[in-house]
């Protein structure tokens, strides 16, 4: 990848030094969307693996293979106004995006496998559409809430500074591996037991305990432009966020029944 935008370069702007945004070249376009997929008619699983679809959801749905979806990660436009490259999306009032997202999402289920776990994100505008019409189409079992650090704030409101991410799964027979991923914490009561530290360790800089993760996450960086992931996407979500995710629905299968 290039590291200057010919954008900048036409507004004769030069980046600052620590400024790591991945910025692209008309040629790195060009290369990168030959690579894309487009279709047009129904597909097997072979002709799409470890490819990106690039195309309106609405077009696609219905060509993409039945039950061949292990986890589906979903961030939507949120309930904002908002321009993602040439497409604008618009604040509506609750229902109406609820009914909006019921017109995508009623035709994912067809999509996933018996054992597929569903992550979809949303804020504090867009979450109770987001949880009642998970209700509607699968278990819900977790909303896990995210600090996001980032801009400065409102002087007339609280600064919003969190995003949810609603944990489903189709049956209840699902992956979920919590010991990917465990979390190192400072323990603030260091309890012992004869004498033994119980389930923490002494370290030069402090004694810490791995936990089992819960649902607020604390440890996310929004991504920024000194950040080697950043690029000029608006609502980018930070490749720690999908890591976790993906670390947690790989391996060991879980059987509630
Ligand atoms: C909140 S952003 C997701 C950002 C993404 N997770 C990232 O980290 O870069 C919502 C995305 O949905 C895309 N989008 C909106 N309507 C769509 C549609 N009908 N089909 C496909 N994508 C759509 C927008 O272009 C935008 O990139």
């Amino acid at each position: 990848m290039s590291g200057d935008t010919t954008l900048n370069k036409k507004k004769g702007m030069t980046r600052a030094p620590r400024n790591r945004t991945i910025t692209l070249s008309d040629k790195d376009k060009e290369n990168y969307r030959a690579k894309l997929l487009k279709i047009n008619g129904p597909v097997s699983v072979e002709q799409i693996l470890n490819r990106v679809i690039n195309q309106d959801i609405f077009e696609v749905m219905d060509f993409l293979p039945s039950k061949f979806v292990d986890l589906l990660f979903i961030d939507p436009p949120y309930n904002l106004a908002k321009t993602f490259n040439t497409h604008s999306f618009k604040q509506m009032p609750v229902k109406q995006y609820m009914e909006w997202m019921d017109s995508w999402l009623q035709k994912m289920g067809k999509l996933l496998s018996p054992t597929a776990s569903i992550y979809i994100c949303g804020d504090w505008r867009s979450s109770s559409a987001i949880h009642l019409l998970c209700e509607k189409y699968f278990i819900v079992r977790n909303r896990i809430t995210f600090e996001r650090e980032k801009g400065r704030g409102a002087k007339r409101n609280w600064k919003n500074n969190s995003e949810d991410i609603w944990f489903c799964t189709v049956s209840n027979k699902f992956t979920f591996n919590a010991e990917a991923v465990k979390l190192k914490r400072k323990v603030i009561a260091p309890y012992r037991e004869n004498g033994v530290p119980k389930d923490w360790e002494e370290e030069a800089n402090g004694r810490f305990r791995l936990t089992y993760p819960s649902n607020i996450w604390t440890d996310i960086t929004i991504p920024f432009w000194s950040m080697p992931e950043n690029t000029p996407h608006p609502t980018q979500k930070p490749e720690k966020l999908l890591a976790k995710i993906i670390l947690a629905i790989c391996s060991v299968l879980i059987n509630c029944a």
